[in-house]
């Protein structure tokens, strides 16, 4: 079956043409990093103007790639939720208009499940039962994967999530937007121990995560030291970066690394686990990779992660997400976006 999905949930516009939930035929996104640069992060309403200019021809050139024509698009995929709501309203509106016009079944994805099945475009071999970590800008969730569309939540965010946080950083600093590669690039320069940062225990014991402490701690070192803002553009960062920086930056980043690895190891206690899976726009970061990968050693544990243009938004793990859906089983017309849409096993899907 060939879906072509549809991604719209926050700053990245993105359609894809999957085929069988495996190949990806072609995908396109259109970024709207210049468009929130100066403003160190993500306008709603610009965003959806965004959208709104660029989902058709994002939609064309996707087809146009993979060399098919509308009546070969046999399903449709759309991002349903959690996101930014006038972003969301633009892919659902678009592809039920679609869907309507091409008399094809459509149906709403949440973003979580999306990133979650990015692993298993490169990665159909990833074993089951898993620990799946999403972190990206506007997430941070634990799940545990008996099997695929059996997402049980252990933890979460309480407040900000790891690629916020990362952004943020580097928005007070003037490293440039979004932060999380830019520090990603910058952290090896510096020394990860020089600042030091503590996990955040949370007081019920739960495991969940919080990146709102540890953003407030560089804030206060940053005025401690009269640290001075640089430069930094969208594309590039400073030239010049001292040293007192690229050690903040470092330790930073090595401590949201710690954070997301101790609940990572706390939740592997007491469950059966054959792989760890790290999917989202942070798990394109290479310390993160390296550092992962080496924890899990010991144990045996596989971890897998999406190739990089994978990590951040797409449409193709939106599609690849759909490909467990029942032929002919469709979304009724009157399905809507939902902003704080909830991951939960779906009823349509078979396994
Ligand atoms: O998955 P994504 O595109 O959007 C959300 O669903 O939120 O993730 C974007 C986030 C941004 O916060 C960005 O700074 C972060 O992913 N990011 C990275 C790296 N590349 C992107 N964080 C750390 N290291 C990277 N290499
Ligand atoms: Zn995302």
């Amino acid at each position: 079956m060939i879906v072509l999905g549809i991604e719209s949930s926050c700053d990245e516009t993105a359609a894809a043409l999957v085929k069988d939930g495996k190949t990806i035929l072609s995908s396109v996104v259109a970024s709207q990093i210049s468009v929130h640069a100066d403003f160190g992060g993500v306008v709603p309403e610009l965003a959806s103007r965004e959208h709104v200019e660029n989902i058709c021809f994002v939609t064309e050139q996707c087809l146009m790639e993979a060399s098919l024509t509308w009546t070969q698009v046999e399903a449709l995929a759309v991002t349903q939720g959690p996101g930014l709501m006038g972003a969301l309203l633009v892919g659902m509106t678009y592809a039920k208009s679609l869907a309507y016009a091409l008399k094809i079944p459509f149906v709403g994805i949440n973003h979580l499940e999306g990133h979650i099945c990015s692993i298993f475009l490169d990665h159909p071999q990833a074993e089951l039962p898993a620990l799946s970590l999403v972190v990206s800008g506007g997430h941070t969730s634990l799940f545990y994967l008996k099997k695929l569309g059996d997402y049980q939540e252990i933890s979460r965010t309480r407040d900000d999530a790891a690629g916020e946080a990362l952004d943020k950083l580097s928005k007070y600093l003037g490293l440039g937007y979004p932060g999380g590669p830019v520090i990603d690039r910058l952290a090896p320069q510096g020394d990860p121990k020089a600042v030091p940062f503590s996990i955040p225990k949370i007081s019920d014991g739960s495991l969940d995560f919080s990146f709102s402490g540890i953003k407030t701690a560089a804030l206060r070192y940053i005025t401690e030291h009269n640290i001075s803002r640089l430069d930094g553009e969208a594309s590039e960062p400073p030239q010049k970066v001292p040293q007192e920086i690229l050690d903040l930056v470092a330790s930073y980043q090595s401590s949201i690394i710690d954070q997301l690895l101790h609940r990572l190891k706390q939740s592997l206690k007491g469950r059966e686990v054959r792989s760890i899976q790290i999917s989202g726009g942070v798990s394109c970061n290479s310390e993160l990779r390296r550092r992962a990968t080496e924890a899990f050693q010991q144990q045996d544990l596989a971890v897998y992660y999406p190739r990089s243009e994978l990590t951040t938004d797409n449409a193709a793990m939106i599609a690849a997400a759909a490909a467990r859906i029942r032929p002919g089983a469709s979304d009724p017309w009157s399905l809507t976006a939902d902003p704080n849409l909830a991951l939960c096993a779906r009823s349509r899907f078979q396994f």
